[in-house]
């Protein structure tokens, strides 16, 4: 695996693979890494000739009071599951390098009067969060001259504004969203789960246990307003706090009153000081809209 520190050397690199007739595949990464990003390296060298995966915990998604300084650098543990995973370059840029003096573009989905992707869900709690993601997710796309992305469907609302903006600005790449990839009792891998204690470990566990309720719940038929009500109860006994719990349409975000054929249950809560997200996708009959 080769490591790159320059944006420029990087985007020629990667410009000279493509030249020579190669398919790219790109894992944008900010390091910590789990079985969750090993599996979206797998899948981008199965579906490429070449994997690329970028770390880079980039300051300008983090708000004021969030994690940017405690954020968990682990290079050399990274190292290791990208070799394994078969990852062929590994792109590490400093924070200097990648937003040199004077830079000041910024990259916004969502207009006034358009429905907005970055309205609800985690925009309310972060925000300037998806205006950060979005500006490294476009320069780091253009860096790495990929064929296609992969993104974790953890971090839904993130791969719903990707597409939207990969669409918008007819940015030259597909973009893959990977299953979310889930430890043995149910919580979903994140690199923010390092920072649970072992007794917020097990609260935690509210968080997959309210949404798979609610999936089976609407899946069988009951009625959607009372089974978020009560999936939203038993959620709140088990976080700190919950930022929301909503089922939204896929496509737009926008919550849902009514069901409808496929819908997304997604929800963010905090144990202790960590903030976790999770979704599911519920697909129901005809019959069985209620
Ligand atoms: O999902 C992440 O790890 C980050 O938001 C991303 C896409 C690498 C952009 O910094």
């Amino acid at each position: 695996m080769k490591v790159l520190r320059s944006p420029k050397i990087f985007q020629a690199l990667m410009d000279r693979e493509r030249g020579r007739a190669r398919t790219l595949g790109f894992v944008p990464t900010m390091g910590a890494l789990h079985e969750g990003h090993a599996s979206l390296v797998r899948r981008a060298k199965k579906e490429n000739d070449l994997a690329a995966v970028s770390i880079f915990v980039n300051p300008l998604q983090f708000g004021p009071k969030e994690d940017f300084s405690r954020y968990p650098r682990t290079l050399a543990a990274d190292m290791a599951v990208l070799r394994k995973a078969g990852a062929d370059y590994l792109f590490v840029p400093k924070a200097e390098d990648f937003y040199p003096q004077g830079f000041q573009t910024s990259v916004r989905v969502g207009r006034e009067g358009v429905s907005g992707l970055t309205r609800g869900l985690c925009a309310s709690a972060r925000p300037g969060h998806f205006e950060g993601v979005a500006t490294v997710v476009t320069k780091l796309l253009n860096l790495s001259k990929a064929h296609r992305a992969y993104f974790g469907a953890k971090d839904f609302q993130q791969a719903a504004l990707i597409e939207r903006l990969v669409e918008d600005l007819s940015l030259d790449i597909q973009i893959r969203v990977c299953p979310t990839v889930r430890e043995a009792d149910g919580l979903a891998m994140s690199s923010r789960n390092r920072y649970l204690n072992s007794e917020e470990r097990s609260r935690a566990l509210a968080l997959p246990r309210a949404l798979s309720a609610l999936k089976r719940a609407l899946e069988e038929g009951r009625p959607l307003g009372k089974t978020l009500r009560s999936a939203r109860r038993s959620l709140e006994a088990g976080a700190d706090r919950v930022d929301y719990l909503e089922i939204v349409d896929p496509g737009t975000l926008e919550p849902l009153k009514r069901p409808r054929a496929l819908m997304t249950a997604a929800a963010a809560c905090r144990f202790g000081k960590t903030r976790l997200i999770d979704n599911v996708s519920i697909r129901i009959s005809q019959t069985r809209r209620k």
